[in-house]
C-alpha cells in the first residue's frame, strides 16, 4: 500500500512538472498577461515603431520624446519576462538581459539626440527577439 503512495507522488510530481513547464513559457505563474499578448500588445508595436521612426532623423523634440518612451517600455518588458515565473532556462534569460540593456543603449542614444548611434544600438537590440524565438517560439 505505502509502496503506491510512492509511486503515486512521484507520478503526480513528473506530471505537475512538465505541466508548468509549458505554462511558464506562455504565461506566467499567477497573472493574466500571456507571452503572446505580450509581445503583440507591448514588444512588437513598440519596437516596429522604433524602427520606423528612426528610418529618418526625428523632426523635433516631439519626436524625439515619443521615441524615448517606446524605448522606456520596452525595456519595462524585459522586466514582465523574468516576472512571475515565465523564465524557464538560461537561453530566455540571456535574451532577456540583452533586451534589457539593448532598449537601455537605445534610450541612451535618443536621449542625446545620436541619430546613427540610435540606428545602431537598436539594431543591436533586435538580436535579442531573435535569439529567444530561436530557442522558444514554436514555429
Ligand atoms: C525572452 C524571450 C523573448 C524575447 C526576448 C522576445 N520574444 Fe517575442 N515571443 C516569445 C515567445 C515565447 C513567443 C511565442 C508566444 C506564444 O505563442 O505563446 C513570442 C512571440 C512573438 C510574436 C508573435 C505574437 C503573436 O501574436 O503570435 C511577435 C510579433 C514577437 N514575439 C515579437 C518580438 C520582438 C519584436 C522582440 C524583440 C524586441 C521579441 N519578440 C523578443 C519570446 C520572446
Amino acid at each position: 500500500m505505502k509502496r503506491f503512495f510512492y509511486v503515486g507522488i512521484t507520478l503526480s510530481a513528473i506530471v505537475f512538472g512538465s505541466l508548468a513547464a509549458t505554462a511558464q513559457v506562455q504565461k506566467g505563474k499567477t497573472r493574466l498577461l500571456l507571452t503572446k499578448q505580450l509581445m503583440g500588445g507591448l514588444v512588437q508595436p513598440n519596437c516596429k515603431a522604433i524602427g520606423d521612426g528612426l528610418k529618418e532623423e526625428p523632426a523635433d523634440d516631439k519626436a524625439w520624446a515619443a521615441l524615448a518612451t517606446k524605448a522606456a517600455l520596452l525595456n519595462e518588458a524585459s522586466y514582465i519576462l523574468m516576472a512571475d515565473g515565465r523564465c524557464p532556462d538560461g537561453d530566455w534569460a540571456g535574451a532577456t538581459t540583452k533586451l534589457r540593456e539593448g532598449s537601455e543603449a537605445v534610450y541612451k542614444k535618443i536621449e542625446a539626440k545620436d541619430h546613427e548611434g540610435a540606428q545602431a544600438a537598436f539594431k543591436a537590440m533586435t538580436e535579442s527577439c531573435a535569439a529567444c524565438h530561436q530557442a522558444h517560439k514554436k514555429k
